[in-house]
């Protein structure tokens, strides 16, 4: 045998793999582009020696088989694929070719031809069909001329009219079309299903393919689905004679077509549109691999007609592909500010989508366990918008036939000491209570306990401490700190308190003025605010919102630093792990030893001053006897336990009587809070909690007062572009002085954003979710309104 027929066997095989991977399984295993190279590899051998073609090749058919368990559907009109353009110069050949088909001589003297432009949505294209205004099947394309009988579940998408609204529509009407997953959607799916212990998917098409094609169509119909139509097949009736008057029509009988659809006159005008929805297409709300361009007249369209598989009056004109495969080289583990060792992917450089990649984010050791990395792997490599890249999965069918040795030497082990200062490493537990309990469970996080005798905890906790929303100690760049911390003059945050200008001056870029204008800056940050100096201090989970929560609710350092957990349970948002981090911080001795040193050094906190009476109306006895989570008892046992006795003290010391005599407390709960307080070490820390909050002032007797409602009150709203009138950090504070919450993301429970000039993926967010938007004088008016001066 040949080589070149060695070669085309071997890449059927593989292509028929990927092709059955792709569309029979939904779990393709290398990305798209490198599908096409292998593709296009056979195309080129089979061109060169056409005896060896055969009809069984992948190049001589589209797709892959149905699977059985769905019926079959036969497309009266084939489902067609499109031919691509990946360089400009490919889409003027595209118009050259129309326009000569068409016997429209060259240049642009007779007109130019007229192209529809739509984007390439990412998922999967669908057959529906209605008769007399009904929908009565729904199809795959499979091998664009036999598909799978899918129709209970395009029932389920909601944007799928299940009846044509309106008149006019032919009495046999199949509607073509994409079905796909937004962005949100997907990350939404993806986050519900690790949750659930579910299979996470790759990317939206993956989750819109696995979810489609579901022979149980309930979890079709818990999936975030949409339909976006873009043409039409089998038609009995009338219908308007140009491809954008047929989608219009659609729309007017209730299909949903895309937004960016539009009309575009010659080559240049499309490939103007090219290039705008590739500017934009990071902030899009679904992803998209293309455009596509149409001939506009259906009467050209049938004069060009068809060649093989693809229509010659139509093209795909293709972006960068966002996923591109490479190898492993080798996983490093970094460690973060608050200590946290986390493992990052060394690649072999690629380009993907225009940037060369050579480093990605594992996030932590759960993923790489779920990838089931190996160093030498070849890898999918994706990247999405702004974001990190990220692996996205391993091509196990590229792992070459290592030894069980290698195999042990090649997979990712968590070092036992810190690759920085040679501390500990130690897995992180989190905290679960069920049954007044609570015991601890192993976290997806590995520490370095090393702290700041770590120098990259040190350096990085001193680049925290510094930054502008932190103690803002203008002056002090990455680089000076790394100086500080490696010549020993900084080794703790204390020691920039005693800086002196010929340590300063002597550093790299610092001169005379620079460095009076440094340790000016240093004295300036003396007298910080309760809250900034809590973020400060850089309390792994703490970030600027819980800091200033901390703050506004308790008042004084003191009280922040004897908190018990459950105490700062009581703040919203402080779930019983984060409440440990801030106690087991406060509680730890050199963290103390530099709180101490900092206080010594003369940093003088502002705005200290009492409990908040929310925070104080908010800590009732009914509450606390909740929080316990005691057997039997719940909200309105806990309520007349709180009524009849007072105090956890008064429950303890009551005796069975005494219990039985509330009123409606069963006896088995009446057993279980006597069983649960009988336990000394529950009695005891019952005690404890109740007298820490006696300490800082609140009594339980104070039950929940209605508390003067501000108008924003329980609201949450995301500010994102740039404001003209006001900074974003005026407006927040705006935002919080009327009682809103001002939060970093859009969620399906933000209240409302607020978008400036170049906002992106926040407001392609909100829109998709169908969060209110406002611009900025809407804004304005709004906080007008409130009466809230600029
Ligand atoms: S037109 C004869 N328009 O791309 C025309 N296809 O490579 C057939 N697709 O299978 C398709 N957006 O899944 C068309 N606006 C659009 C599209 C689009 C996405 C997909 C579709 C099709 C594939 C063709």
């Amino acid at each position: 045998m040949t080589d070149a027929a060695q070669r085309i066997l071997q890449l059927r095989a593989e292509l028929d793999q990927h092709n059955y991977r792709y569309h029979v399984l939904d779990e393709p295993s290398i990305p798209d582009a490198e599908y096409d190279r292998l593709f296009h590899e056979l195309k080129a051998l089979e061109a060169q020696n056409p005896q060896l073609v055969t009809p069984d090749s992948p190049t001589q058919r589209v797709g892959s088989l149905a699977l059985s368990a769905f019926g079959e559907v036969k497309h009266e009109v084939p489902m067609l694929s499109l031919g691509n353009a990946f360089e400009d110069s490919d889409l003027e050949d595209f118009d050259r070719r129309v326009r000569e088909g068409l016997d429209l001589p060259a240049g642009d003297l007779f007109g130019s031809v007229e192209y529809s432009c739509e984007p390439k949505l990412d998922g999967l294209a669908v057959s529906l069909l209605y008769e007399n205004g009904l929908l009565v099947r729904g199809a795959t394309r499979g091998d664009g001329s036999t598909g799978e009988d899918i129709s209970v579940n395009v029932r389920t998408i909601r944007n799928v009219p299940l009846k044509l609204q309106g008149e006019g529509w032919p009495q046999v009407l199949e509607v073509r079309g994409e079905v796909f997953m937004s962005k949100a959607g997907f990350e939404a799916l993806n986050a519900r299903q690790l949750e659930q212990g579910g299979k996470v998917f790759a990317n939206p098409r993956n989750a819109a393919a696995g979810s489609l094609r579901q022979l149980d169509s309930k979890i079709t119909a818990s999936r975030p689905l949409e339909f976006c139509c873009y043409g039409i097949g089998r038609v009995q009736g009338d219908l308007p004679e140009t491809h954008i008057g047929i989608l219009h029509a659609l729309k007017g009988w209730g299909m949903p077509i895309s937004r960016e659809l539009k009309l575009a006159k010659g080559a240049q005008a499309c490939l103007d549109y090219y290039r705008d929805i590739g500017q934009r297409r990071t902030s899009l709300a679904y992803e998209i691999d293309g455009v596509v361009f149409k001939v506009n007249s259906l009467a050209q369209q049938r004069e060009l007609g068809f060649r093989a598989r693809e229509p010659r009056w139509a093209i795909a004109h293709k972006f960068p592909a966002l996923e591109e495969l490479t190898e492993l080289l080798a996983v490093e583990f970094q460690v973060g500010r608050t200590g946290a060792v986390t493992p990052v992917a060394r690649l072999k450089p690629v380009k993907v989508a225009g940037v060369t990649v050579s480093n990605a984010t594992l996030h932590n050791m759960d993923e790489v366990a779920r990838l089931g990395l190996m160093v030498g792997d070849t890898v999918v490599i994706r990247r999405a918008g702004d974001v990190i890249p990220q692996v996205v999965q391993v091509v196990s069918e590229r792992r070459p036939n290592w030894s069980p040795e290698e195999r042990e030497q090649r997979s990712v082990k968590v070092p036992e000491h810190c690759p920085v200062c040679g501390s500990a490493v130690e897995r992180t537990q989190l905290v679960k209570r069920s049954k007044g309990k609570e015991s601890f469970v192993e976290g997806s996080i590995y520490r370095c306990v090393g702290r700041l005798a770590c120098g990259a905890q040190l350096k990085q906790a001193i680049i925290h401490f510094v930054s502008r929303r932190a103690m803002d100690i203008e002056g002090l760049g990455e680089k000076s700190v790394e100086q500080l911390v490696d010549e020993g003059l900084v080794n703790s945050p204390a020691d920039l308190y005693a800086l002196t200008f010929e340590q300063i001056v002597g550093l790299e870029g610092f001169a005379e003025l620079s460095t009076n204008n440094l340790l000016e800056a240093i004295e300036q940050s003396r007298k910080p605010t309760l809250a900034r100096f809590i973020y400060a201090l850089g309390i792994p989970d703490v970030g600027e919102e819980t800091a200033k929560l901390l703050a506004r609710a308790l008042g004084s350092l003191a009280r922040i630093r004897q908190a018990l957990p459950e105490v700062l349970t009581y703040l919203p948002d402080v779930g019983l792990e984060v409440a440990h981090e801030i106690h087991s911080f406060f509680a730890d001795e050199h963290n103390q030893g530099v709180i101490g040193q900092l206080l010594k050094h003369g940093i003088e906190l502002q705005e200290e001053g009492d409990l908040h009476p929310e925070f104080a109306a908010s800590t009732t006895l009914a509450g606390f006897i909740t929080k316990l989570n005691i057997a039997f008892i719940a909200a309105t046992g806990a309520e007349r336990l709180a009524a009849k006795f007072g105090s956890v003290q008064g429950i303890i010391d009551a005796d069975w009587l005494d219990v039985r005599q509330v009123e409606r407390l069963s006896e088995r709960a009446a057993k279980s809070l006597r069983d649960y307080f009988d336990d000394p070490a529950n009695a005891q820390h019952a005690l404890a909690i109740e007298n820490q909050l006696r300490e800082f002032g609140m009594h339980w007797q104070s039950e929940r007062k209605q508390l003067e409602g501000l108008p924003l009150a329980g609201q949450t709203w995301v500010l994102t572009g740039s404001l003209e009138v006001m900074s974003r950090d005026v407006a927040k504070d705006k935002l919080e002085a009327l009682g809103a919450k001002v939060a970093g993301s859009v969620s399906a429970k933000t209240s409302c954003v607020v978008a400036g000039p170049g906002a992106g993926s926040k407001l392609a967010k909100a829109n998709d979710l169908g969060v209110k938007v406002l611009d900025e004088d809407a804004f304005l008016a709004v906080l007008a309104g409130y009466g809230v001066a600029l």
